[in-house]
């Protein structure tokens, strides 16, 4: 089926872009750190300069509190978008930059812009009105391009200016999701909906209290849920376990035994990992040592999950059809407690060549495949962290329900 966006000729039109550039940049030198984000929105713009189209970009970069401040200005990431953009239309295509998203420049760079060419406009959260989803902030925003795109999934979870209530300003037949936003949320669809059965959730990272809801939620649609990182130690302590000094969520304990009993009644198999990378001191030079996961010694914490855990969830993901991974298993990020991740990577990896459907979301759990180079061997990379969180907790998000809902 043909999309809007395909379907739509932007042949002299100038399309207002809402993209998630909030990419890292170092804090000396405005180095781009992660630049997965802005390739991911590239095939959108491409589009609609190869139909002889020109474009606006508007994001955000970082959490701007009082108005302009020099290290979350976009500015810094011109030159590499200029690199992506020229790369990918074969040939020098010029970003031009304008200090603020509104006012004066904005307006008239916006004006003179010619097809095939790009403007990029300064932080929307320079603007309080932006987080606020200010409805004239929206309206001034929508005097920039005749056509809406939505290509921000990393920010769809948010109901501010420029990802929903800026939709309004324009005919049903002038705002819609561009392809990044389209291929997330397909690949989203099909696994909260259409997921083929075995369907394994791997869910990691520090928190229980981070992750409950979608737990909640995929209890009702998973057929396994693989639980490891952090939160697996409240998990063990919920039920009896030692846990030495591992991260653990005092308060969350008949959380933690309460999704376990909700599965049992389900039918849903919840596995945690029976052994774990233990170490002394939360350091990479650490001590370590494997113990089983529920009799940590006192003083040492788990840091990863152990081999046996590795392989047995390993078993569990090459035994299904529809993978979804939220959340590393271990500290990956230092060499001694990688491994248990690494084991995920491989494993999702090979099931995804034997023909299972796997999405990967979530900062770290993309950062892992990154490292481990394993990103082109999954089915989809998610661009969104808490967009894809909350997409998988069952909530509508207002960034797509403002153009999905007419
Ligand atoms: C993100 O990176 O989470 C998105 O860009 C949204 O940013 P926010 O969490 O600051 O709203
Ligand atoms: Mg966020």
């Amino acid at each position: 089926m043909t999309s809007p966006f395909a379907a739509f000729n932007f042949s002299g039109k100038k399309a207002l872009i809402r993209v998630d550039f909030n990419v890292p940049l170092d804090k000396q030198t405005y180095a781009i750190g992660d630049d997965n984000r802005m390739r991911a929105a590239v095939p959108t713009i491409v589009k609609i300069l190869q139909d002889g189209g020109a474009v606006i970009l508007m994001s955000h970069l970082g959490r701007p509190k009082e108005g302009p401040e020099t290290k979350s200005s976009l500015i810094h990431i011109t030159g590499h978008l200029q690199t992506l953009l020229s790369n990918a239309m074969n040939k020098e295509v010029l970003v031009q930059f304008a200090n603020d998203c509104i006012g004066q420049e904005a307006y008239d760079k916006s004006e003179n812009l010619k097809a095939g060419e790009v403007l990029l406009l300064e932080n929307l959260r320079f603007y309080k009105e932006e987080e606020k989803g200010d409805a004239s902030f929206a309206q001034k925003l929508s005097k920039l391009g005749d056509v809406y795109v939505n290509d921000a999934f990393g920010t769809a979870h948010r109901a501010h200016a420029s990802t929903a209530v800026i939709a309004q300003y324009f005919s049903a037949d002038k705002k819609m999701f561009g392809l990044l936003m389209e291929g997330e949320v397909k690949a989203a669809e099909l696994v909260l909906h259409k997921a083929a059965k075995p369907f394994t959730a791997i869910i990691g990272g520090a928190k229980v209290s981070d992750k409950i809801l979608i737990i909640e939620n995929l209890l009702e649609r998973a057929t396994d849920i693989i639980i490891g990182g952090g939160m697996a130690y409240t998990f063990m302590k919920a039920q009896g376990g030692q846990i030495g000094k591992s991260l653990c969520e005092e308060d969350r304990l008949s959380t933690a035994l309460d999704i376990l009993n909700k599965a049992a009644a389900k039918g849903v198999n919840i596995h945690l990992p029976i052994d774990s990378v233990v170490a002394d001191n939360f350091a990479a030079d650490a001590n370590t040592n494997i113990s089983q996961s529920n009799q940590v010694p006192d003083g040492w914490m788990g840091l990863d999950i152990g081999p046996k855990a590795a392989e047995s969830f390993a078993a569990t993901i090459k035994n299904s059809k529809t993978i979804l991974w939220n959340g590393p298993m271990g500290v990956f990020e230092m060499e001694k407690f990688q491994e248990g991740t690494k084991a995920i990577a491989v494993a999702v990896a090979e099931a995804t060549a034997n023909g299972a459907f796997s999405l990967v979301g979530g900062g770290d759990s993309v950062a892992a495949v990154n490292q481990f180079g394993f990103a082109d061997q999954v089915s989809y990379v998610s661009t969104g962290g808490g967009a894809m969180l909350e997409y998988f907790e069952g909530k509508v998000l207002p960034g797509i329900a403002a153009i999905a809902v007419q």
